[in-house]
């Protein structure tokens, strides 16, 4: 689909939305077209008022077809209201059948942003909302798919530059869901790394660490859970260094299990549902370096993805297995299960070793009690440091979709990892506190000093049911929350 700012001045025909605020009344650039009052007469007929959630589609004499759609009132931040508005018509576009459409956003246009614009906001969300994967459909749609959107303003100049920056994080978020939703049999470790590579990041240098250099190096964690797979593991390494030369990078951590069957600990056949999307932190980690180098950011930060498949075979990993980490610790394979933490701390360390960031920051699907704490509203937020706690709640807040929550990270939870035999367990004890434990797992791979956050989007990296910028299925959290937290950091 693509999008196009245009002058609102020329002749409208074919098919246009039209967002219209609660108790508003046509907008002001159809009033011009409304000749013959059609549009307020049906408004009326059909006591559409503009309330959230109320549509009104009239043919013009003109022979145009208008959808209205009531957008309510302003609610919370205006860029974020704007961003929802524009999901919802992307579920207008869905029922449209043509290959164009039009926006008119001018019923909008006393909605004041205070960056970018309304009209780019609008259409951020719309495209967020517009989503689908059917590359593996064959048949095709009978109805055309709309192509081309051309929104409407009085400032498409101003609209188009806004929107730039925007489309950069747009790209991410489709680039993590299409990753997030291809099959495990279409995207094993070795594609996964492909895929990344034939995006062609600009000034993103990629490395691959391949199973022999990651036993050199000591990666026994990561390597044990790969160990039961036919397919291979890759430690992704991806660079962008466009900040100062002495400025550590942000090192970015995101769990790329292509599929995880548990392991020996099997997973009950419900819940080996969608386990393909147990690689979105990674894909998360992917669409975020693309969206920061297309932004030009002037910062450093590496982004590491850790490739395996959790499978089940006869060199899979035994529960009770003893195995010594990369920084030394040895760690009791209490549950093959737990997999994410182990492949994460070898990455971390990793990245910590080679890069001596300040700053770490992991995204992984890691804990399935997130669903039960949080439904698919927010993903958890564990950290050592206050600052960088707030400077992502705050990027958060700022997103339509990547929200987050706070948990806390109780030195007692500690205890909860103790094991008979080795430094570690990789589970708490009684099953109790498993997103707490699952963070203070991977604390115990921080360095001193290092300000380190962990984010949990099990809840929130698939949906079952659509939500106006997110259509079901993968969601690619985190792509926008992490770019606006390097975005906010660029301008602190
Ligand atoms: N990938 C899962 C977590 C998950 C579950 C993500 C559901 C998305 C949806 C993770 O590797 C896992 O299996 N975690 C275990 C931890 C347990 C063994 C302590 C879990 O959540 O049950
Ligand atoms: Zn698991
Ligand atoms: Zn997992």
């Amino acid at each position: 689909m693509k999008f196009e700012f245009k002058n609102c001045d020329g002749v409208l025909q074919g098919t246009l939305i039209a967002p219209v605020l609660e108790g508003m009344g046509v907008p002001p650039r159809l009033v011009r077209e409304d000749k013959e009052e059609t549009l307020a007469r049906a408004m009326t007929a059909q006591n559409f008022t503009g309330k959230k959630g109320e549509f009104c589609t009239v043919l013009m004499p003109t022979g145009l077809c208008v959808t209205l759609a009531g957008v309510g009132k302003p609610e919370g931040a205006v860029e974020t209201w704007l961003q929802t508005v524009g999901g919802t018509l992307a579920t207008v576009l869905k029922s449209v059948r043509h290959k164009e459409v039009m926006i008119c956003t001018s019923g909008l246009s006393d909605v004041k942003v205070k960056t970018a614009t309304a009209a780019a906001y609008l259409t951020f969300g719309l495209g967020l909302g517009a989503y689908s994967f059917d590359v593996y459909k064959t048949k095709k749609k009978e109805t055309p798919e709309v192509e081309l959107v051309r929104i409407l303003s009085s400032d498409p100049e101003s609209d188009e530059t806004a929107f730039e920056s925007l489309f950069a994080v747009l790209n991410g978020v489709y680039e993590a869901r299409d990753l997030s939703s291809e099959p495990a049999n279409m995207l094993p470790p070795a594609e996964f790394v492909e895929a990344v590579k034939a995006l062609k990041m600009k000034n993103v240098t990629l490395k691959v660490l391949d199973k022999k250099q990651m036993q050199k190096l000591g990666m026994n964690l990561l390597l044990t859970v790969a160990q039961g797979a036919a397919e291979a593991p890759y430690l992704l390494i991806m660079e962008y260094m466009k900040g100062k030369k002495e400025d550590a990078p942000v090192v970015l951590v995101g769990k790329g299990v292509c599929f995880d069957s548990g392991g020996m600990n099997l997973k009950p056949s419900a819940s080996l549902t969608h386990m393909k999307y147990d690689m979105s932190g990674g894909a998360a980690v992917v669409g975020t370096l693309h969206a920061v180098s297309e932004l030009g950011l002037k910062q450093n930060v590496v982004g590491l993805v850790p490739l395996v498949e959790n499978m089940l075979s006869d060199r899979a990993a035994h529960t009770d297995d003893v195995i010594q980490s990369m920084n030394g610790k040895t760690v009791e394979i209490a549950n093959t299960d737990a997999e994410g933490r182990l492949i994460l701390a070898d990455a971390m360390w990793y990245g910590q070793e080679t890069y001596h960031p300040q700053t770490l920051i992991d995204i992984a699907t890691l804990t399935g009690v997130m669903k039960y704490v949080f439904g698919s509203q927010y993903a958890g937020l564990f950290t050592n440091d206050k600052g960088l706690g707030s400077a992502l709640k705050k990027a958060s807040d700022e997103t339509v979709m990547d929200q987050i929550w706070e948990l806390p990270l109780h030195p007692d939870y500690e205890k909860m990892l103790s094991s008979d035999i080795a430094d570690l367990s990789n589970i708490g004890k009684g099953g109790e506190a498993g997103s707490a434990t699952a963070a203070m797992f991977l604390k115990n791979f921080v360095a001193d000093g290092v300000k380190w956050a962990h984010l949990d989007i099990a809840s929130v990296g698939w949906l079952s049911a659509d939500k106006p910028c997110a259509p079901k299925g993968a969601t690619g959290f985190g792509v926008q929350l992490l770019t606006q937290y390097f975005i906010n950091r660029e301008n602190a």
